[in-house]
């Protein structure tokens, strides 16, 4: 087994001679060249590209994606080129490639491993008969904040959901062996930390304590690198003073030192040169200094390693150690993946796009990632031999682009199915379907239509309303300070809960919303992300009850925009909220005294909780959790404890539930949080049938990094729950005991 964990190389010892070799034979500008990744998006190969192929100025590229022009940049490579050194072939395949899957923050909502590592498998596949054979993702930053539009490529705020999802999207992309031609590279991002930016800006500083960090932001880092991923991004922001292309702490004490990483560390997009605008360095030379001395091995994007590297090499600033172990990480890479012996693609070899496998995929994705929030009365599913008529409202009913979501650069909106066409499809000559776009985007303030919406919607005999946020505004730079519906669309809401009809509100966005102002207004509500190309038969599946939700959230949805940060996995504090020590600002008499004592951490106006917590969703199943029970009352170091539960299905329907398991480590030498997910199952469960769960949990699950930063494993109490989100109540305990 390499250090980088799953991808056992059983000639290691016979790559690491032939890294060497090459390394050996390289003059110092073939070896910057490997660390040097240029933007390559014309659709055909440029006069400067082709003369800096051949003379070995370029080890990778990004965003080409021709086949035949890759295939012609990889024969200059190999046939024109001294050495002949293939080169890496970079794009962006965030969640799909043509086959559009739900948004990650999607996916994460279905809490499956299994289908996150078999739609990274597609994507892989479809973008490698493009000749892409590097992905810049999975993004792995834990997102506490709805406004940062990144939260939408984000797997949510939990760092063990992160991690499980994360590791698959790996596994997916990676295949088992990366030198198969349906596998491709992946690259967890952004190392580290860029997800906790002030107030959810985008790029903004991000302060982040040692321990926090540790124990939450970088667990997911650790678990994919685990997994054998084979690169890492370094983030644009500044962590605690230092911006993370030039933190020697993450990219060698870290990820070097402490996980042994052997894979190659990129840039994000011309991070290295924004040294200096960050105030960090005050030139281009400076800046390529600090970032090859902390452990960036490759540029994107930016000249000044092309630039600078080689005198400072001949200043002795750099040794030609640093920038061999640098060229040794990325030759690595391309052993791996094979391209020394087949660099091309032959695109014949592949699935044309869009193939009813992929479909079939994206498909139960968006149905298995959508997550119903309400359902009073049961007016879900609509009983479609009990109406005759529905209504079909919204932006974003019938917008095959929007439903897509962000970072789609080669998605095919063609192959998109939307909500109403799905609805008219499922429904066919049974109901009469009206539909009504009412608004022109998601942000039209005009309320022009609204009369005529409300008369079609009077004389339907239940309505579905397509709200939300369009695709862009979610995403990188697209963030918001205010998270309510855009637009006029809660206007809208408002104006047809007059007519009294029922409302089922079907949302589409890129982030958790503030939804506070619609949520009484509607009978139901199913967010469904953005789905992606077959959100629209997912959505109208559940609709129509062919199939029971089953998406939990990822993230938190706040009340309001000032409760966050949000997140279930707090400290407890010295004065935690309860809804008994709740008081609300309409109550607090005229000139009352400063009052402390009795008070506790909440907020006058919206209390502590969310709207909806983590781990939440419902069903059109009535589940319910008992009998709780663990393997033993105690467990010691290197034990696994089994945690029982018994769920029954009550309703009326068979129906998948994700099953949660929480712990409460009651005493630690740093605070700990008042739960954390350390297990959960996706399970079928028959009407009246009971099930009986069960978790593993391995003492080492339950280590932290406590006050000298070390993860260990601390003796003590803890509290164990299971349930269907993280307010579970079915409690037990069990005490850790160590031998050391
Ligand atoms: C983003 C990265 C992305 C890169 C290449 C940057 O702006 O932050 O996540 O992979 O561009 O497109």
């Amino acid at each position: 087994m390499t250090a980088s964990g799953a991808q056992p190389v059983a000639n290691s010892a016979r790559l690491e001679e032939r890294v060497a070799e090459l390394l050996s034979t390289m003059t110092l500008t073939e070896k910057i060249g490997q660390m040097s990744q240029v933007n390559a998006a014309e659709n055909y190969v440029t006069d400067w590209l082709r003369a800096d192929i051949q003379s070995g100025r370029i080890g990778a590229i990004l965003n080409q994606v021709d086949v035949d022009v890759v295939n012609e940049i990889q024969r200059i490579a190999v046939e024109e080129s001294r050495l002949g050194i293939p080169l890496l072939i970079g794009r962006d395949v965030i969640h799909g490639f043509k086959t559009v899957l739900p948004i990650p923050l999607g996916q994460a909502a279905s809490w499956n491993p299994e289908l996150v590592r078999a739609g990274a498998a597609v994507a892989a596949r479809e973008a490698a008969a493009c000749g892409i054979n590097w992905t810049f993702a999975p993004m792995l930053d834990i997102s506490r904040d709805p406004r940062w539009g990144r939260i939408a490529e984000s797997l949510g705020e939990d760092p063990f959901l992160s991690s499980c999802l994360g590791a698959a999207m790996v596994r997916g992309f990676q295949g088992v062996s990366l030198d198969q031609p349906d596998t491709i590279a992946a690259c967890g991002k952004h190392f580290a930390g860029y997800g906790a930016a002030e107030s959810g800006r985008d790029y903004a500083t991000t302060n982040i304590p040692e321990n926090e960090l540790r124990n939450n932001y970088l667990v997911p880092f650790h678990s994919a690198v685990n997994a054998g991923v084979t690169s890492l991004m370094t983030s644009f922001s500044d962590l605690d003073g230092i911006p993370a292309s030039a933190n020697e702490f993450l990219l060698r004490r870290i990820l070097r030192c402490e996980w042994q990483f052997d894979g190659f560390v990129v840039s994000d997009w011309d991070s290295v040169r924004q040294l200096q605008i960050h105030g960090l360095t005050d030139n281009d030379k400076e800046s390529a200094y600090q970032a090859v001395n902390a452990g960036v091995d490759m540029e994107m994007a930016g000249d000044s390693y092309r630039n600078y590297i080689e005198s400072l090499v001949e200043q002795g600033r750099l040794s030609i150690d640093l920038i061999d172990m640098a060229v040794g990480n990325i030759l690595r890479i391309k052993f791996r993946l094979g391209l020394f012996d087949n660099p091309y693609t032959d695109a014949s070899m592949f699935p044309p796009p869009g193939d009813p496998e992929a479909l079939a995929l994206a498909r139960e994705f968006a149905l298995q990632s959508v997550v119903l929030l309400k359902n009073d009365n049961r007016v879900l599913p609509l009983q479609i031999d009990k109406i005759n008529s529905l209504a079909v409202i919204g932006p974003l009913a019938n917008a095959p682009y929007e439903q897509l979501g962000t970072w789609i650069f080669d998605g095919d909106e063609s192959f998109s199915i939307t909500g109403v066409d799905a609805i008219r499809e499922l429904a066919g000559d049974r109901l009469n379907i009206e539909y009504h776009q009412a608004l022109e985007t998601s942000r039209s303030k005009s309320t022009e239509s609204f009369d005529e919406v409300i008369n079609v919607v009077e004389r339907c005999d239940a309505s579905v309303l397509f709200l939300g946020e369009e695709s862009i505004l979610s995403g990188e730079a697209h963030c918001r300070a205010d998270i309510d519906l855009p637009g006029a669309q809660a206007d809208l809401v408002a104006r047809l809960r007059r007519t009294g009809k029922p409302l089922i509100a079907v949302v589409l966005a890129g982030r958790p919303l503030t939804l506070t102002n619609i949520v009484d207004q509607v009978d139901a509500l199913l967010m469904a992300w953005h789905p992606g190309t077959m959100g629209g038969p997912a959505i109208a599946d559940l609709l129509f009850g062919v199939h029971s939700p089953s998406g939990k959230l990822p993230a938190s949805f706040p009340r309001h925009v000032g409760q966050i940060p949000i997140h279930y996995n707090q400290k407890n504090t010295g004065k935690p909220p309860s809804q008994q020590s709740i008081v609300h600002i309409d109550d607090i008499d005229a000139e009352a005294p400063q009052t402390s004592l009795g008070m506790t951490a909440f907020h006058l106006d919206t209390g502590y909780k969310p709207l909806w917590p983590f781990g939440y969703g419902l069903s059109y199943a009535h589940f319910r959790y008992s009998n709780l029970r663990c393997s033993a009352k105690e467990i010691h170091d290197g034990e696994v404890l089994e945690v029982f539960a018994d769920l029954t299905n009550d309703g009326e329907v068979p129906a998948d539930e994700v099953a949660q398991l929480y712990v409460r480590d009651l005493v630690g030498s740093v605070t700990r949080p008042v739960r954390e997910l350390k297990n959960f199952k996706r399970v079928t469960v028959q009407p009246g049938e009971t099930i009986t769960l069960r978790f593993e949990l391995p003492a080492n699950a339950l280590a932290f990094y406590g006050r000298n930063q070390e993860l260990q494993i601390e003796p003590g109490e803890f509290h164990v729950w299971v349930g269907g989100s993280s307010e579970a109540e079915l409690q037990s305990s069990f005490r850790l005991v160590s031998d050391s």
